[in-house]
């Protein structure tokens, strides 16, 4: 990953949806450097709070005077068709449309948004609304600049994986876009085993909690050191860790279980795209 410097903010963006992704991208922007003055939102009904942030800080409610450099759609996949036509006249030729909506391809952004100068689609996931997640994203004639300043918007997010083909997004979804609900529901089941064996249940859903969260920092801090040293470093022979993914092991089990569901979640991505 590259790093961006404030150098690849544009000179004019707009926000188009200030819901919950729209806003913590706005913030993340923010914290990252970008000027307030910059930055346009369009949002039929701002929440109070978005629209006292937007006040404090001197940002714009309201469409540019002409094209942005940069539009960004945060709003619903569904509302896409219904806005587009006040959001074409928006898109010129010197404008990066940056989508972040699930389902939406490249082709039907480029025919509801013609005159747009380039499209990116994303697939963000839920921690970048606190900078922590990871976000694929494809490009459709982009020039090197507009590559370089969606990184620069994106990081407000956490890390970007560039795709070759549009058709990975699914998988993308698969894997990340939907991971951290699959994790949730791993700290619940581990609390779960651990009321099962006798502790109580506040107790083992605060062990259950810390332990993902410190096994997501080790990796966090470990960049470099695959998860699967990481794990066969902490089970010694003969030990208990071992004794547990021997199960989880057995016959393949929990691989062949996140197998079948990433790739459902993939059939479902598919399904769900137009
Ligand atoms: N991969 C992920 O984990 C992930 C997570 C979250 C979101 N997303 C994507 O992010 C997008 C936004 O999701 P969200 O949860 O932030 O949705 P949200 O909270 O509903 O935000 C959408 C915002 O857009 C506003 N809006 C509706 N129509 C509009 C229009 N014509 N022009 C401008 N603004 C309009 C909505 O206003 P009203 O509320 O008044 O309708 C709302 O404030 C979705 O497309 C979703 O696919 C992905």
């Amino acid at each position: 990953m590259t790093d961006p410097g404030r150098g690849d903010f544009p000179a004019s963006l707009l926000l188009v949806g200030a819901g919950r992704m729209g806003a913590a991208l706005l913030k993340g922007w923010l914290n990252l450097g970008l000027d307030p003055a910059r930055v346009y939102v369009l949002d039929p009904a701002p929440a109070p709070d978005v629209a006292a942030f937007c006040a404090a800080r001197g940002i714009t409610i309201g469409a540019p005077g002409g094209a942005p450099d940069v539009l960004v759609l945060a709003i619903k996949p569904q509302t896409l068709a219904s806005a587009a036509p006040g959001l074409a006249p928006l898109a010129g030729p010197r404008t990066l449309v940056i989508s972040i909506l699930a389902g939406k391809t490249l082709k039907t952004i480029a025919d509801l948004l013609p005159g747009a100068g380039g499209i990116i689609r994303t697939m963000p996931n839920l921690p970048a609304a606190i900078g922590a997640g990871i976000t694929g994203a494809v490009a459709h004639a982009v020039t090197p600049a507009q590559r370089r300043t969606a990184e620069a918007l994106l990081a407000a997010g956490g890390r970007v994986e560039w795709l070759d083909e549009e058709s990975l997004i699914d998988a993308v979804t698969a894997v990340s876009g939907s991971g951290p609900a699959y994790v949730f529901y791993l700290a619940e089941c581990l609390a779960e085993a651990g009321v099962a064996q006798g502790l109580p249940p506040a107790v083992a859903a605060r062990l259950a909690r810390a332990t993902i969260e410190g096994a997501g920092a080790l990796l966090a801090a470990l960049p470099e050191v695959p998860a699967a040293k990481l794990r066969a470093d902490v089970t010694s022979p003969g030990g208990t860790t071992e004794a547990a993914l021997a199960e989880l092991k057995s016959g393949g089990a929990l691989a062949e279980l996140i197998g079948r569901a990433v790739a459902a979640a993939r059939r479902r991505a598919q399904q769900l795209s137009d």
